[in-house]
């Protein structure tokens, strides 16, 4: 399978595993791009010696192409940007704000740049800034989020630049991949189904609550403050949604987000932020990382081969292919 996105990364499959702070770590990164899609090490709030470590883990899985995200808002990104030329990664995924103070440095090392987006006009500056692809990502999306969903937001972004764009948000099948490119994206990034697979080493009780999540089991907290953030409903969520109805200013709902992620991290799914998109619905099996890639990819190329007639006819039976 050939796009603008796997000439560009220098992958086989179009199929990006995307940041998970605090569990996308060299062992899920490096099962990724061995299976043949971009596997990326999630830097936000990691200390730099434990992204050392993942870099050579993944490294230690794979001689394929890996990418690093760079969370912009963490205190730490400048340190992690130089971190990300001076181990030599291929890729940078970047997300909350805008990597323009960094994009020199990241070009001229021969680091591939692709900001997450979540508006055309943010799409356009990055293009204009030198990034290499953008991913747009959809309010479906697991973890922080912006206001348009996938369906709107993707043939927005393809049409505001020239730069191949890779969709985000809700996609965990062919089904998914297919309608992403109907909808001018050239690859997809996919966070929530890679949360249940074998090689994540996120917490059991979180895969398990992904396993048995239905379609309206995701929440967003944290819009008063300026960074909503989608997870799956728990204790933690309604409490949080209880004060930000109450709170006056977004200092006051700061406080209650710190420790949340490091809870959840630890098993703790009822008091922590459970962070996972819309699509944990679909989310019913394990698998591996290369299941996961191989089984999009000739899902979404068995489907595309059809009339929407063949397309009608095999959802009347709820039939798959
Ligand atoms: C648990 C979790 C943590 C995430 N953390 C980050 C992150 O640190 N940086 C980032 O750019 N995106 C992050 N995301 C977004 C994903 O990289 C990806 O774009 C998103 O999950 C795609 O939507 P989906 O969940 O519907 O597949 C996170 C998503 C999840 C589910």
């Amino acid at each position: 399978m050939k796009t603008r996105i796997t000439e560009l990364l220098g992958i086989e499959y179009p199929v990006v595993q995307g940041a998970m702070a605090r569990i996308a770590d060299g062992g899920l990164a490096g099962a990724v791009s061995e299976a043949g899609g971009l596997g990326i090490i999630a830097c936000g709030g990691a200390r730099p010696e434990w992204i050392r470590e993942q870099v050579a883990r993944a490294r230690a899985l794979t001689s394929k192409p890996i990418g690093i995200n760079v969370m912009l808002m963490d205190p730490r990104a400048s340190e992690v940007a130089e971190l990300v030329c001076e181990l030599g990664v291929e890729v940078v995924t970047t997300g909350a704000g805008s990597p323009a103070n960094y994009m020199k440095m990241w070009k001229d090392a021969g680091v591939k740049v692709v900001p997450v987006v979540a508006s055309s006009a943010l799409a356009a500056r990055m293009e204009r800034l030198g990034a290499d692809a953008v991913v747009a990502e959809g309010t479906e999306a697991g973890g922080h989020i912006g206001e348009l969903t996938t369906m709107a937001l993707v043939p927005s972004v393809a049409a505001a630049v020239s730069i191949p764009v890779i969709a985000a948000g809700g996609i965990v099948d062919g089904r998914g991949m297919l309608a992403a490119f109907a909808l001018g994206a050239e690859g997809v990034q996919c966070g929530t189904r890679f949360l249940t697979v074998e090689e994540c080493g996120v917490h059991e009780a979180w895969k398990e609550k992904v396993l048995k999540a239905k379609d309206s089991d995701t929440i967003v907290t944290g819009r008063g403050t300026g960074h909503p953030v989608r997870g799956l409903k728990n204790k933690f969520a309604r409490e949080c949604r209880k004060i930000e109805m109450a709170a006056t200013s977004g200092e006051e709902l700061e406080g209650m987000y710190a420790g949340s992620l490091a809870r959840a991290v630890a098993g703790d799914v009822e008091n922590g932020s459970v962070m996972a998109g819309q699509v944990a619905a679909l989310v019913t099996e394990r698998g591996t990382a290369a299941e996961v890639i191989a089984n999009m990819v000739r899902e979404a190329e068995a489907l595309a081969g059809r009339s929407l007639g063949e397309l009608a006819e095999l959802n009347s039976r709820r039939a798959r292919v």
